[in-house]
């Protein structure tokens, strides 16, 4: 997007030279307060509106080279309440655009299953109608009805802000899956910074009357925001969601403290130094704490051990669930585990404290190293 304004007949200025580099196959997200002019941005890229002035390229071709209709082929259209046809039954939602591109009612319709599988809509679902799915579903039918022509752009605009949180997070996880498989180029609007920041690859914050604030990766955001607006609109617990984005694998984790549920007395005596003792069962799968004399040699009480909080997984989880692990543990110490849920340590939150402080040296190290360049 080149220097992008719109100026709506009445003279509202909802989107003012905006300048974007949206990159290709990644998730793009606009996020901003009501009325900053998100969804006019959006609906320049297929030309349900016009801008006033400025141009929008992609792949370097301006979009006003190309018939409107074969623009808009290429660019999947989610919207809030997804938007169904409310006679049709789902499987011919889905099926709808292949059918206006002329494909026959059976390929459309192996289509549709097809596409209804991979959004995670169950096969008997299909020929129900819109109002007899919830909210969620009917959102992934969108999802699915936007995917059926296989376009390299989606544009979504709220697509999730209609549903309860917990669905709200499946469908983002889903989302973020399809992307994985499918490397679609996706603008996605929100005025959410929490899905904003969970999804985008880029992200643009633009303020009242459509200017843009900043454009950067979600972590940069975090950690750098441009100016006190950016700043307000990320909110209060900003530095906790960064860590988000610091990795875990590099924590040092202690196995001494551990010991299986089988544990004699030498062997809990071995162990006597650490403050608790993560129990484990056979499998090597935590249990809870325990104070090492609280521990009587082969008859460990399981309804006497300490909650052991939320485990974390080292490598694949973020120093953010590594410390909620070791709020949420009476103890302050976090459990890591493998993928089979067996413990593989324990770290104490100090050692996570001084894992933080170590990822905002090196954030301000790279910061630095770019503001030079
Ligand atoms: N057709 C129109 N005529 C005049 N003004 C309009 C028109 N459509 C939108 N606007 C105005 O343009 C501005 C941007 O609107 P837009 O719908 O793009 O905002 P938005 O960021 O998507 O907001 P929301 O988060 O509430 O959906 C608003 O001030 C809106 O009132
Ligand atoms: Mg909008």
């Amino acid at each position: 997007m080149e220097s992008v304004t719109k100026r709506y007949p009445d003279g509202t200025v909802a989107v003012d030279q905006l300048s974007l580099d949206i990159p290709d196959r990644a998730i793009t997200v606009l996020v901003g307060p009501s009325g900053c002019g998100k969804t006019t941005t959006l609906r320049m890229i297929n030309r349900m509106v016009e801008p006033s002035d400025g141009s929008i390229l992609i792949d370097g071709m301006d979009i006003r080279q190309q018939p409107v209709n074969t623009l808009r082929r290429s660019m999947g259209y989610v919207i809030q309440n997804a938007g169904l046809f409310q006679h049709r039954t789902i499987l011919d939602n889905i099926a709808t655009v292949p059918r206006l591109l002329g494909w026959s009612k059976q390929e459309a319709r192996a289509r549709a299953a097809e596409l209804m599988e991979r959004v995670g809509l169950d096969a008997t679902l299909a020929k129900r109608y819109p109002y007899q799915l919830s909210g969620g579903q009917q959102q992934r039918v969108g999802v699915a009805r936007a995917l059926a022509a296989d376009p390299p752009v989606l544009l979504m605009d709220e697509p999730f802000s209609a549903v309860d949180p917990v669905v709200r997070k499946g469908l983002q996880d889903e989302l973020l899956r399809i992307q994985d498989e499918l490397g679609k180029t996706i603008v996605f609007v929100t005025h959410d910074i929490d899905e904003a920041v969970k999804l985008g690859t880029m992200v643009a914050v633009l303020r009242t009357g459509g200017r843009l604030a900043q454009f950067s990766p979600p972590a940069e955001l975090l950690s750098a925001p441009a100016d006190s607006f950016v700043e307000d609109f990320l909110g209060a617990d900003r530095g906790i969601r960064r860590l988000s984005f610091f990795p875990s694998g590099r924590l040092e984790l202690q196995t001494a403290p551990i010991v299986g549920i089988d544990a004699d007395a030498a062997k809990i005596a071995s162990r006597a130094e650490a403050p608790y003792l993560l129990v484990t069962d056979l499998d090597g799968k935590p249990l809870g704490w325990s104070e090492p004399e609280r521990l009587t040699a082969g008859a460990i009480d399981r309804d006497q051990l300490i909650d052991h909080g939320r485990p974390f997984l080292p490598g694949t989880d973020s120093l953010r669930t590594a410390l909620d692990g070791s709020v949420l543990s009476p103890t302050g110490w976090a459990v890591a585990v493998d993928g089979q849920g067996r413990a593989v340590g324990v770290v104490s939150q100090q050692v996570i404290g001084e894992a933080i402080r170590a990822a905002h040296g090196q954030v301000a190290q790279d910061l630095g190293v770019k503001a030079a360049r």
